[in-house]
């Protein structure tokens, strides 16, 4: 049963008032977005979306596209070698496609959340095959109806022992690095409208480390682009931190995406969260600080128009894997997406709005 709230908003969401008429409800983030020629939306939490309405009615008012938080990863999408599980990313794509929104896919080459059958079965003589087969039956199932997929993820981790900073993964053990290559080959023919990103996180500060990885980063594209490989966008995870935030030069994330432009490649932010272990325990002043970290990666990213879509990594407070991942010391629940746990926008939701706004305004 949808509760009076959910109704009400729901149906707000429905009438047909224009945004900023009297007696309209406030436009949701997907409207603010659109207005600046952007996407919003947000990763979808498959168990949630299904049993908590509130959560659905809320999703689908403020997202314009939906990725699948786990689902179409490697492992629950393909946990045996002949078999695959479609039945939750199918749900979702459902349920994106009675909203009104895009889906995109996450992930289908990544070194985690891989089947256990994988490293048994794979070897240097078949990994080709199994490669190419994956990507052929996940993105053939959806063909057509992804706006764009993540067709590698995290490739890049310099400071090991390879010049290039490639990641050691399977794929590359068994295939070095064309493996890229291939995946990508394999992805424009498996569907062909779809816009093929890699995704990749660890880059977001003016921090060596993440300077290097930058560089490696843009080495690895400017490489794909030259040998004519079908990559045309670059997903920037943006997982912030408050611990990082003195860290963080508008310049230098634009100097970035200058280049990442450059090379002719679009740009998506797909996964941005803002963990708040190191910020004051007080509600109030903890939303500041997410707020503010949100508001100065926005304005500093949507300079660039090679930029076409912002995804949060969740929407609610309620569900996010921050909760786990980067539990606070005091104990106190993480605050680290635009709605709060009872889906009530927070600050981070208004800077969202004010970052849109801002680009519309031009
Ligand atoms: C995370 C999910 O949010 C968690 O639920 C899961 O347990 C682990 O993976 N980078 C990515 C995402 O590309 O797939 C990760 O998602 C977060 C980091």
């Amino acid at each position: 049963m949808l509760n009076r709230r959910t109704f009400l908003k729901s149906a707000a969401c429905l009438a047909a008032a224009p945004p900023g008429a009297p007696g309209a409800a406030p436009p949701p983030l997907r409207a603010h977005a659109a207005a600046a020629g952007l996407l919003y939306g947000a990763a979808a939490a498959y168990g949630p979306l299904q049993n908590d309405t509130a959560y659905a009615a809320n999703f689908a008012e403020e997202c314009g596209i939906l990725v699948p938080e786990n689902v179409l990863k490697w492992g629950p999408v393909h946990p045996e070698p002949e078999r695959y599980n479609f039945a939750p990313a199918d749900f979702l794509a459902d349920f994106a496609r009675k909203n009104q929104m895009k889906i995109r896919g996450h992930t289908l080459v990544w070194h985690n959340q891989l089947a256990p059958w994988v490293a048994a079965t794979v070897s240097k003589e078949n990994a080709r095959s199994h490669l190419e087969g994956h990507i052929r039956a996940v993105m053939g199932h959806f063909k057509g109806r992804m706006h764009s997929w993540d067709v590698v993820n995290e490739a890049v981790s310099p400071g090991g022992q390879r010049s290039d900073g490639l990641r050691k993964t399977p794929w590359l053990d068994h295939l070095g690095p064309e493996y890229l290559d291939i995946a990508y080959s394999a992805a424009a023919e498996a569907d062909p409208g779809a816009l093929l990103v890699y995704n990749d996180y660890g880059l977001d500060y003016d921090e060596p480390g993440q300077e290097a990885k930058r560089a490696a980063v843009l080495n690895l594209l400017r490489g794909l682009k030259q040998r004519a490989v079908p990559l045309h966008a670059f997903g920037m995870q943006a997982h912030l931190s408050a611990r990082q935030r003195t860290h963080f030069r508008p310049e230098t994330l634009r100097r970035f995406f200058g280049e990442i432009a450059g090379l002719g490649l679009k740009i998506l932010i797909t996964e941005l969260d803002a963990a708040d272990q190191s910020l004051p325990e007080d509600n109030a002043e903890r939303d500041r600080g997410v707020a503010e970290m949100y508001e100065n990666y926005l304005t500093a990213a949507l300079a660039n128009q090679a930029l076409i879509a912002v995804l949060t990594w969740g929407l609610t407070d309620k569900y996010t894997w921050l909760a786990n991942q980067n539990k606070r010391a005091d104990g106190a629940p993480v605050r680290v997406l635009p709605l709060d746990r009872d889906f009530q926008r927070k600050p981070a939701w208004q800077a969202m709005a004010r970052a849109f706004d801002a680009r519309a305004a031009g």
